[in-house]
């Protein structure tokens, strides 16, 4: 409806409901934050329990008022999720969120801009530029690197793979395509990478035989001797090497690998280094563990998160590459219906020309409060308080009787139960104590006391914690101990006769 000066449309909220329904909602996070350690980390209701709660109704065909919906929305968020944000969520690597993260996308939104062109978006897009250098600042490389943010982990690794693969490519792959060359292109990484790689792999036209799986050492870190064996095994039979990859904290058991012994083989053949630091990379920022990455200087790119470590809410991942011609080079196009290189005076800069999406949200935002907010000094705190938890958690379970320490590396422990006084049977392998500690990982992640993943550490499953967590404290950690023998004991009680 038009009423001359103004349209009166469904969407539109008056200004005296929204304050209140914005107040309100305020209210009521505010409330959230200050009881989440009250609360179950997860509701742990089946699907059919949140369906029922949902309900099931069709596309509703007339309209209803936004304060009756975030009341119930409300509702079901807060009393139907798993809250990474509680102090005994370690699941995965997700991050407890940041305040300044959820008010900072909410101003983000207000504004809108699409940060794809630098034009609709000239503030979003100069914070953006200066969100990227700090990040390279934060890690410890030149703040020439340039790059863009991201979804996350994913995407900051295959926009570079891409990058990485048009520059190493042997035809101008932009104009000769999959045909010319890519079918011989193999990359490498270790066995402990995370899983976007065969993503690239089958996505990009590889296929998976393309990568080659370098076995880590004891240690589980990639052994290097075996990767330039490899890459010379692959020249001799007529393959292109294009990329290598290094983790900075692998996934599974937060692992640095050799950066400098892996640059230096890059340089000697002439391939693109990728470094995944999607997890670990801002440990780079405490000066007593900033040894354990060197190398990260001669990376040609870099994947980190803000959304793990540098606690963003998702989403947000950022993609470094030392010389960013490389990401114009792979994703940068110019038609006809785009009038965005309107400077005469100074270059533009024009993010839909650096990856792959074109109409960009403001994730930079949030991000880029939060630096600002804690400062590197308060980012380093937070950090090495994460550091400190798992090596507590991994020194508890290190003295408890019924525990075994696994692993420790940046913020991750990994640790099993072992009944006390077990004794394995002579030959016996690691199915029992696997079927027992996954059993016992089913149970805590349903109970909502505590949430961990797992990781499967030669042949032993185990539980893994992952502290990305600035509101866990060492009590915490403490109780997620007790409640890690608890419920071991009663899961031993339950299965131990079926392995008789
Ligand atoms: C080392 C590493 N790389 C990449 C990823 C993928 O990140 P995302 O889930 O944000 O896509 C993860 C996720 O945990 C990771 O740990």
């Amino acid at each position: 409806m038009d009423n001359g000066n103004q349209r009166i449309v469904p969407i539109h909220i008056n200004k005296e409901d929204f304050r209140e329904i914005g107040y309100r909602l305020i209210d009521t996070i505010s409330d959230f934050y200050d009881t989440i350690n009250e609360v179950p980390v997860t509701s742990n209701e089946s699907p059919s329990q949140i369906q029922s709660f949902l309900g099931n109704d069709s596309l509703p065909e007339r309209g209803t008022s936004a304060t009756e919906l975030f009341t119930k929305t409300t509702d079901l968020l807060l009393n139907h999720s798993l809250f990474n944000g509680h102090p005994k969520f370690f699941g995965y690597i997700t991050s407890s969120p940041t305040q300044i993260g959820a008010l900072s996308d909410l101003l983000a939104a207000v504004v809108n801009p699409n940060v794809g062109a630098n034009i609709l978006s000239p503030m979003a897009t100069a914070i953006e530029k200066q969100t990227v250098k700090w990040l390279a600042e934060f890690i410890g490389v030149s703040p020439s690197y340039g790059g863009l943010l991201v979804s996350g982990g994913n995407m900051a690794n295959l926009t570079a793979f891409l990058a990485a693969r048009t520059a190493k490519a042997p035809k101008n792959l932009k104009t000769e395509g999959l045909a010319m060359g890519v079918r011989n292109m193999v990359f490498y990484c270790s066995k402990a990478t995370h899983t976007w790689i065969e993503k690239a792999a089958v996505l990009f036209g590889h296929g998976t035989n393309a990568i080659r799986w370098i076995p880590t050492m004891a240690n589980n870190k990639m052994n290097t001797t075996i990767l330039k064996e490899t890459i010379k095994e692959d020249l001799k039979n007529g393959h292109t090497p294009f990329l290598v990859i290094g983790n900075a904290g692998d996934v599974s058991t937060g692992v640095v690998d050799n950066l400098t012994e892996i640059a230096a083989i890059c340089k000697q053949n002439n391939l693109w280094f990728h470094i995944d630091g999607a997890y670990g990379l801002p440990a780079a920022v405490i000066p007593k563990y900033k040894n354990i990455f060197d190398g990260i200087q001669d990376a040609d790119s870099i994947a980190i998160d803000p959304h793990k470590w540098l606690y963003a809410p998702l989403e947000a991942g950022c993609t470094l590459v030392k010389n960013p011609q490389h990401l114009i080079d792979t994703y940068s196009s110019h038609p006809v219906y785009y009038n965005f290189d309107n400077s005469a005076e100074e270059p533009t800069l024009n993010y839909y020309e650096y990856g792959l999406q074109n109409s960009r949200g403001f994730r930079a935002l949030k991000v880029w409060m939060a630096l600002q907010q804690a400062g590197r000094n308060g980012y380093e705190t937070m950090i090495n308080e994460d550091i400190d938890l798992s090596i507590l958690l991994y020194e508890e379970a290190k003295k408890h009787t019924e525990l075994e320490a696994v692993t420790q590396n940046l913020s991750i422990t990994t640790l099993r139960y072992i009944p006390l006084n077990y004794v394995k049977q002579l030959g016996e392998d690691e199915s029992f104590l696997n079927k027992l500690n996954e059993n016992l990982l089913n149970e805590l992640q349903q109970g909502g006391e505590v949430f961990l993943s797992n990781a499967v550490v030669g042949d032993k499953y185990c539980l893994r914690a992952c502290v990305v967590n600035f509101r866990t404290s060492t009590k915490d950690i403490h109780e997620v101990v007790e409640i890690i023998v608890q419920k071991g004991r009663k899961v031993f009680e339950k299965i131990k006769n079926l392995n008789a």
